[in-house]
């Protein structure tokens, strides 16, 4: 494999590539945003804007994403979402969309 081939492999495996904030931004309006408001203040799912969230550790946020809440609609992200990614969510929740 020469280096351009083995760079393009792993910007194509999502759990080696970086968070890319345009595409999380993107999905968490989306497919957080059908469930807990396109704005976030609630829906189905609670308010997940950063006053509702300020109980939570990012730790806690990022398992959260990842796990999902058993029993609830709330889903696992995790066939979708690396680590990373999911982490770069809870900041980006905790902190709220400087937009
Ligand atoms: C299919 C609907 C659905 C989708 C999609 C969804 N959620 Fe949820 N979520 C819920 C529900 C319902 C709850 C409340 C579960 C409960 O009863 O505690 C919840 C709870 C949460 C909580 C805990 C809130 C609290 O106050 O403890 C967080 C954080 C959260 N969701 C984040 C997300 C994020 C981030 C995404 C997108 C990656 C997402 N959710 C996508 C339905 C959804």
């Amino acid at each position: 494999m020469n280096r351009l081939t083995l760079i393009l492999a792993l910007a194509a495996t999502p759990a080696l590539a970086d968070p890319d904030p345009k595409a999380l931004k993107r999905l968490v309006r989306q497919d957080c945003g059908s469930c807990h408001g396109m704005t976030l203040k609630g829906g189905l799912g609670p308010d997940i804007r950063p006053a509702s969230l300020a109980h939570y550790r990012r730790d806690d946020l990022t398992d959260v994403i990842l796990d999902g809440l058993p029993g609830t609609p709330m889903p696992p992200w995790r066939p979708l979402l690396s680590k990373d990614e999911a982490a770069w969510i809870a900041d980006y929740l905790l902190e709220g969309d400087p937009e």
